[in-house]
């Protein structure tokens, strides 16, 4: 079966700023009707990526094509098609949330629309006060609104729900699960892990200018360990000496215990605990926030070697 195109393609983009390389290697495709989650520590490279794409910075190498097209050859013509929140939203600060609204949709070539004012009820914003008034989580829901007015093919929000009560960051997450069920696709940097958890179907993780991991979170699953609360009748003395097993820690005596275990390693792990006859067991999955923070405290490429 042919994959489709992606609609979306970078090649081991570059991008130096005088004799600082921000981004070293980026490699990374999204395909039609893909919800994309960009996650890394600050100063990795996001928004930088996403400058490069948008064609507000030139690439020192590599490729980036949206569209099929050069995104620095063919921004103009991209830019028709896509839409874009920054994190840091400027906004004019005489004009009302309402006008600002209304000139980011003619940017695009598009009208204030039903729509438009079914989003600004739904954000529950006040498009007559001043931009200046605005505090940073209403600015961000002007440029929030505007976009998911837009009909776009292509949607890029760079960390677009920093400043959202939880109210607002839920409505965010139905619009963009919305767009998803229109078989667009969307490029969403966040630091809400659960966010990207919630919504994303592949992930790529960038750290120190480089990707260094992309995948579905099952995919990536199997990089990460689960944590096991066990109570069993015989004692667990044996545990800690079994590969893949970290942090045994007592909760009561040698028959109660918290462990964790590496993914690859969990049929030995289990057997084992089978053997001491089961009591109880509970199982937590890893969360993006436990494979994320091991990318976070590792150097390059500790995920697989890593001791204890
Ligand atoms: N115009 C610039 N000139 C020089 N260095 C820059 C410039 N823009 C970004 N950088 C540097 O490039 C690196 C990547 O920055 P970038 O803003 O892309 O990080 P980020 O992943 O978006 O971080 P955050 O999560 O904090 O938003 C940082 O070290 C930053 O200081
Ligand atoms: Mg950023």
């Amino acid at each position: 079966m042919a994959t489709p195109a992606p609609l979306l393609q970078i090649t081991h983009l570059q991008k130096r700023f005088g004799k600082f390389q921000a981004l070293k290697d980026i490699d990374f495709s999204i395909y039609p009707g893909e919800v994309f989650g960009f996650i890394g520590p600050n100063g990795a490279g996001k928004s930088t990526t996403i400058r490069v794409l948008l064609g507000i910075l030139k690439a020192s190498g590599g490729s980036a094509t949206i569209f099929g097209q050069d995104v620095w050859q063919h921004s103009v013509a991209i830019h028709q098609r896509i839409a874009y929140v920054p994190g840091d939203v400027y906004l004019w600060p005489n004009l009302s949330g309402g006008e600002i609204i209304d000139l980011f949709l003619k940017m695009n070539g598009e009208r204030h629309t039903a729509k438009t004012d079914a989003l600004i009820e739904e954000f529950g914003l006040d498009p007559r006060k001043k931009a200046r008034t605005y505090s940073k989580g209403n600015r961000q829901k002007v440029a929030l609104i505007a976009a998911f007015s837009t009909d776009a093919d292509f949607y890029i929000f760079d960390e677009p729900t920093s400043g959202l009560d939880p109210l607002n960051e839920q409505t965010f997450q139905n619009h963009v699960l919305a767009l998803k069920q229109q078989g667009k696709s969307v490029l969403l940097s966040s630091h809400i892990l659960s966010e990207v958890e919630k919504m994303c179907d592949r992930i790529g993780i960038i750290r120190e200018g480089q990707i260094v991991e992309t995948g579905t979170l099952a995919e990536m699953r199997h990089l990460t360990r689960t944590t096991i609360d066990v109570q069993t009748v015989a004692p667990l003395t044996k545990l800690a000496e079994l590969p893949g097993v970290h942090g045994v820690t007592a909760k009561h005596g040698e028959n109660h215990v918290s462990l964790a275990v590496d993914a690859d390693q969990l049929t030995p792990v289990m057997a084992y605990l089978t053997q001491q006859q089961l009591v109880s067991l509970t199982t937590t999955p890893p969360t993006l926030e436990d494979l994320f923070m091991r990318y976070y405290e590792a150097p390059n490429d500790a995920r697989a070697t890593d001791g204890k």
